[in-house]
């Protein structure tokens, strides 16, 4: 998978260097290509953002520096132009999923106040565009949420993570949030480890794990549990 960034914060995508995408880049598993969007100005000052026509507060990302962006790097249907704004669509485990199968992905992080909607627009009729939000809260630009939108999707690639098990099991993946989790010792501070995990009995610990699991969900997440996803009988059905 080719991955570009658009921005006028190119250190802020360093950390793509760190860690497992460090290491999927050295596999050749994903390339990546950070640009600074102020190559695409022409003038003295390297203007990327202008104020709003009809007024209003803030500044908003100009066109035209994107606009060239896309013309030297050739986005044509083979790309998803990926666009972080609190007004996307939120970004999910199977928005993630579906985002890992393309061959390429370009992100384009806006600051200020948004992106000039034109720049939507145009990419829309040669690509495929994606607004994605990471949640109800606004941040001072694209790229944090560009990081995180690309690490949900790099993990997910064949061949990216050494234990693929550990990818079904965690949370979201079955539309639940995950069980709480426990490593050595088994007792530490006067706090045990839950016996049943101990117990050697793998039904009994799977069936303790799914209680765990559908309780917690229960607690901090309700709406994933709606009413659609539970069947004539109330049995579950994660994936309705
Ligand atoms: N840019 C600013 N706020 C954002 C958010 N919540 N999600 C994605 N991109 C953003």
């Amino acid at each position: 998978m080719r991955l570009d960034y658009l921005t006028i914060f190119p250190g802020y995508l360093d950390a793509l260097r760190e860690s497992l995408p460090g290491k999927a880049v050295d596999k050749g598993l994903i390339e990546v290509h950070v640009h600074d969007l102020r190559r695409w100005t022409h003038d003295r000052h390297r203007t990327v953002d202008d104020s709003p026509f009809g007024g209003g507060a803030g500044m908003v990302m100009r066109p035209e520096p994107f606009g060239e962006a896309f013309d030297e790097l050739e986005v044509d249907a083979s790309t998803t132009v990926v666009v972080p704004t609190p007004s996307g669509t939120p970004l999910t485990q199977e928005l993630a999923r579906s985002l890992a199968q393309r061959s390429r992905l370009v992100f384009c992080c806006g600051r200020y106040e948004g992106i000039d909607q034109r720049v939507l627009d145009h990419a829309a009729t040669r690509a495929e565009v994606v607004e994605v939000s990471l949640g109800d809260y606004v941040l001072n630009g694209g790229e944090v949420a560009a990081l995180a939108v690309t690490e949900a999707v790099v993990r997910l690639l064949p061949g990216f993570m050494g234990n693929a098990a550990s990818l079904v099991e965690e949370s979201h993946e079955d539309g639940l949030l995950e069980h709480p989790v426990y490593t050595r010792p088994a007792s530490w501070r006067g706090l045990d480890v839950p016996p049943v995990l101990l117990s050697g009995d793998h039904a009994r610990i799977a069936a303790w794990r799914r209680t765990q699991a559908e309780e917690r969900t229960a607690a901090r997440r309700p709406d994933l549990l709606r009413p659609a996803s539970l069947g004539a009988a109330g049995e579950w059905h994660p994936e309705r």
